[in-house]
């Protein structure tokens, strides 16, 4: 029986990449219980493992300060906040597009090569970055989440956002206007975790990557 300060802890993104992280936990097996994000607690325990229940921009901080000895989160989140952990493997779920999204009737405007833009965002480093190897000053907006409103209220000409489905620009009147990348979610493991914890850690990455080249 593992005594549970020798448990290794895992933060989890609240949302939709909660259940197909402990998913691909379970199938790679790891983990035998069912765990579930519908409670009002924040540490869920299971045999092996004590799961933090986050919000997906706090993963990297819990990763990197060693409060987590490993996490899941999407490039998005890495590439905004590039924590100081390893990353040494991408676990396939949670995939989607980083782009730029508008008005149909704003194509054109975007396309006929603008010195600036207003571009509201959950994502200013992304953004920034993204528009200044094309040449293009931007303000950037930021927001916390529903950014689509920026763009219909005329908070900002564009948007960039991640898009999954397609489903919230499609019932808000807008579509992608050019893509930035792809994202999906990647295992991050605490540097130092990962020398004391060595035999543990390894043996969580080897499993989830036989369950991964099995399953790509
Ligand atoms: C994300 C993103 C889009 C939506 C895209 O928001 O910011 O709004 O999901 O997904 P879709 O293409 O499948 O519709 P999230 O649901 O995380 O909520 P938020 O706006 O509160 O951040």
């Amino acid at each position: 029986m593992i005594k549970r300060e020798d448990k290794i802890t895992v933060a989890l993104p609240k949302g939709r990449l909660f259940d197909q992280s402990i998913d691909i936990f379970s199938k790679a097996g790891l983990l035998n219980e069912h765990i579930s994000q519908k409670t009002r607690k924040l540490i869920v325990e299971s045999e092996n493992f004590r799961f933090l229940i986050v919000r997906a921009k706090d993963v990297p901080t819990y990763v990197q300060y060693g409060v987590a000895d490993i996490g899941v989160a999407g490039d998005d989140v890495i590439l905004e906040q590039e924590p100081e952990v390893y990353i040494p493997l991408d676990l396939n779920i949670g995939v989607c597009s980083i782009a730029v999204a508008g008005k149909p009737t704003d194509r054109e405007k975007y396309f006929s090569n603008p010195t600036y833009l207003k571009i509201a965002t959950k994502y200013p480093k992304i953004t920034k970055k993204f528009f200044s190897e094309k040449g293009i000053r931007v303000q950037v907006i930021e927001l916390y989440g529903s950014v689509e409103l920026a763009p219909l209220l005329g908070l900002a000409d564009f948007i960039v956002d991640i898009v999954e489905t397609g489903r919230t620009l499609k019932e808000n009147g807008l579509e992608v206007i050019e893509h930035i990348r792809n994202s999906s979610a990647k295992l991050l493991v605490n540097r130092i975790s990962f020398k004391t914890r060595n035999d543990e850690i390894k043996k969580i990455i080897n499993n989830l990557e036989n369950y991964l080249t099995k399953v790509v």
